[in-house]
């Protein structure tokens, strides 16, 4: 892998008491392309604009997949990933639904560690405190065929980040529109998946809501993810979360917590839920608990809900799943505990 190192770091001039999520990127970035059937020149460069013609692929059939993730730093200041390999299977999906060539998962994994290794001054220490990792792929070919593209670039840029949402947040339960069809590609890290939300999300914020749970698109029933998380309703003292379906993107997240929530001896039910059940368990007093689950917010308690123009509150409760949960994932994610499950993975430049 070559590396050319930036000659005027930004991070001695960055503000991280004031950071905007997703504004501020650290000083290099990884890049690998891909033409005639494999990825080649693998580098590590100065994060800079890239050119690309106006007939690039990605520009008009959106031929884009992208990852999250996120690097944490102990208090003895090593770095760590939290279950790289997911993120790279899970890439391997979305390219695969997109008709995009799979990546070696040498490629993923060494580019993580040594552009992490380059830029770990940016991870600071402290719960809350971590870099953003963005890997992506997208169609570079030069060509408005409306075919896929022969060329592509893999990229990672890495974003220092605090907390994302602060406090609980309000969702609304999607009645019209859909995020994701059955045999459509809503269990894909599509790019396409995402710029389809935003109009409705502005919706329902101009009402007042965060972020909207998704339904199934045939009924408006069953409660799917809510924006970039997958979510979990606790009935009386059972946690309950959707099926990954082909609707629903199979978050890291969601399948952490449900491990550690088995583990910790709460009963963990993994079916379809839908909203009629959890109005009629928010009017016998049993909904206790909401929450969306995702690497932006780890978990993130939602407050109330609102459907067919009614609000649900939800009341707060003392020792919630939420908040239990969370706390055992991010003394994972932080090197604060031991690891029984083997998630956590040390950031290194040789290692891989
Ligand atoms: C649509 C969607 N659902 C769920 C998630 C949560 O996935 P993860 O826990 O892997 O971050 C995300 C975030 O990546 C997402 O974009």
């Amino acid at each position: 892998m070559r590396i050319e190192k930036t000659s005027t770091s930004r991070l001695e001039s960055t503000d991280f008491n004031n950071l905007k999520f997703g504004e501020i990127f650290t000083d290099h970035m990884f890049v690998c392309d891909y033409e005639d059937g494999k990825w080649d020149d693998p580098r590590i460069i100065p994060y800079k604009p890239i050119e690309i013609e106006p007939s690039a692929n990605v520009l008009h059939y959106g031929q884009a997949v992208f990852e999250g993730m996120k690097a944490y730093k102990d208090d003895l200041g090593k770095v760590w990933l939290f279950r790289p390999t997911e993120n790279y299977k899970r890439i391997t999906i979305s390219s695969e639904r997109l008709a995009m060539p799979e990546l070696g998962e040498n490629i993923f994994l060494s580019a993580l560690n040594e552009l992490l290794t380059l830029d770990k001054g940016w991870v600071k220490p402290g719960i809350g405190n971590s870099v953003y990792i963005r890997p992506f792929i997208f169609g570079s070919e030069h060509c408005i065929a409306a075919a896929p593209s022969n060329k592509y670039k893999f990229m990672i840029i890495l974003s220092p980040v605090q907390s994302y949402y602060t406090g609980s947040i309000k969702v609304l339960v999607a009645e019209k529109y859909s995020r994701a069809a059955s045999g459509g590609v809503g269990y894909a890290k599509a790019a396409g998946n995402y710029g389809s939300q935003f109009y409705p999300t502005s919706l329902a914020q101009r009402q007042g809501y965060d972020q909207i749970i998704w339904t199934d698109s045939k009924n408006h029933k069953l409660l799917e993810e809510a924006g970039t998380m997958n979510i979990f309703f606790r009935i009386d003292n059972t946690l309950i979360t959707a099926p990954t379906t082909d609707t629903i993107l199979d978050g890291i997240t969601r399948k952490s917590i449900i491990k550690i929530a088995e583990d910790n001896n709460i009963n963990v039910e993994v079916r379809h839920i839908s909203i009629d059940e959890v109005i009629e368990a928010h009017s016998k007093g049993i909904l206790n608990e909401i929450f969306g689950s995702g690497t932006a917010v780890l978990v993130s308690e939602i407050s109330s809900f609102g459907y067919k123009g009614k609000n649900y509150n939800l009341k707060k409760i003392e020792n919630s799943y939420a908040a239990t949960l969370k706390s055992i994932i991010t003394k994972i994610q932080y090197n604060l505990t031991p690891d029984p499950y083997g998630w956590r993975s040390e950031v290194s430049a040789i290692k891989v």
